[in-house]
């Protein structure tokens, strides 16, 4: 799973990217103002179907030892697997929960109308899915990665206040230009974000958790960085967007995300505008690496 950088265009159509000049895939012809659209669940196909079970269930599989135990417990929320979900359904679940919804996008969206629809608890959701040849990676988001990885956690309290404060925190970030980063918060925390337990690190990232071989890669192998958490330092670090993350930040709990996000962010947002960049896969003196989990 890659590029979830968001468009830079704001309002109406075309949309373009902030990485190159890619067409958007999936139609934007019948999206609202808001850009959200209907899932249109009659047309999917019964290839369709099938396909996302196969995504489902190579990824559940491999879920013990790896996720976070919130994820484990809440990815059942997502009804069999034998079918694409309806997104009506799963909202009025989600609704009991947490007061969320999933929306159907026809796929990336601007940031400012991504913002909006996460500060008033709505996720919006790709509908499309990807196709066949596109089962081991798909360049961007379908509706694969963003139930399955995003949509579980969205159950849990804690990480459900901190999505909408963080949709809230991205109107803001426009207002004050710091998009950018306040999109590396999202980055290594909701995409690629990994939580310390204590049977070791695991995954609560959602692109780490759709992502056939990077949850493995994120939680076990020797190779990337892992190291804490640290607002200032994930606001000052790129990432590679093709390929696994060369660093991982890691979280006590989702208490710690959500009170280290609560201040206001525009003096941390003068403050890291001083400071260098530091390279994707850098370690800081001093600086401790977790172990593999
Ligand atoms: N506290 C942040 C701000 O003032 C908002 C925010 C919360 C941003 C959580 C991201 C995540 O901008
Ligand atoms: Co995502």
């Amino acid at each position: 799973m890659s590029d979830h950088d968001k468009a830079v265009n704001l309002g109406t159509a075309p949309v373009t990217y902030g990485q190159g000049d890619r067409p958007p895939r999936g139609d934007y012809s019948g999206a609202r103002a808001d850009y959200t659209s209907e899932q249109d669940w009659s047309s999917y196909t019964p290839a369709d179907h099938a396909l996302y079970r196969r995504l489902y269930e190579r990824q559940v599989g491999q879920l013990r030892g790896l996720a976070c135990d919130d994820f484990v417990a809440a990815v059942e929320h997502l009804g069999a697997p034998d079918r694409i979900p309806r997104f009506d359904v799963l909202s009025a679940s989600l609704r009991r929960h947490t007061g969320w919804e999933v929306v159907a996008v026809p796929g990336l969206i601007p940031e400012e109308a991504f913002f909006a629809l996460l500060a008033s608890r709505r996720f919006p959701v790709t509908s499309w899915i990807r196709r066949p040849e596109e089962f081991d990676y798909v360049v961007e988001p379908d509706v694969f990665h963003d139930l399955f990885g995003h949509v579980p956690l969205l159950f849990n309290p804690v990480f459900a206040d901190y999505m909408q404060a963080y949709g809230a925190g991205g109107l803001k970030a426009g207002r004050l230009n710091a998009c950018e980063l306040l999109a590396r918060l999202y980055w290594y925390t909701v995409e690629f974000g990994l939580i310390q337990t204590p049977q070791g690190v695991r995954a609560y990232g959602a692109g780490i958790l759709s992502s056939a071989g990077e949850l493995q890669y994120s939680v076990r192998s020797p190779e990337p960085s892992r190291v804490a958490f640290g607002l200032e330092r994930i606001m000052r670090t790129r990432y590679k967007i093709d390929t696994y993350q060369t660093t991982y930040f890691v979280v006590e709990s989702f208490n710690q995300l959500f009170r280290a996000t609560e201040p206001d962010f525009t003096a941390v947002y003068a403050t890291v505008r001083c400071l260098p960049d530091i390279a994707a896969g850098s370690v800081l003196p001093g600086e401790q690496r977790y172990s593999a989990g």
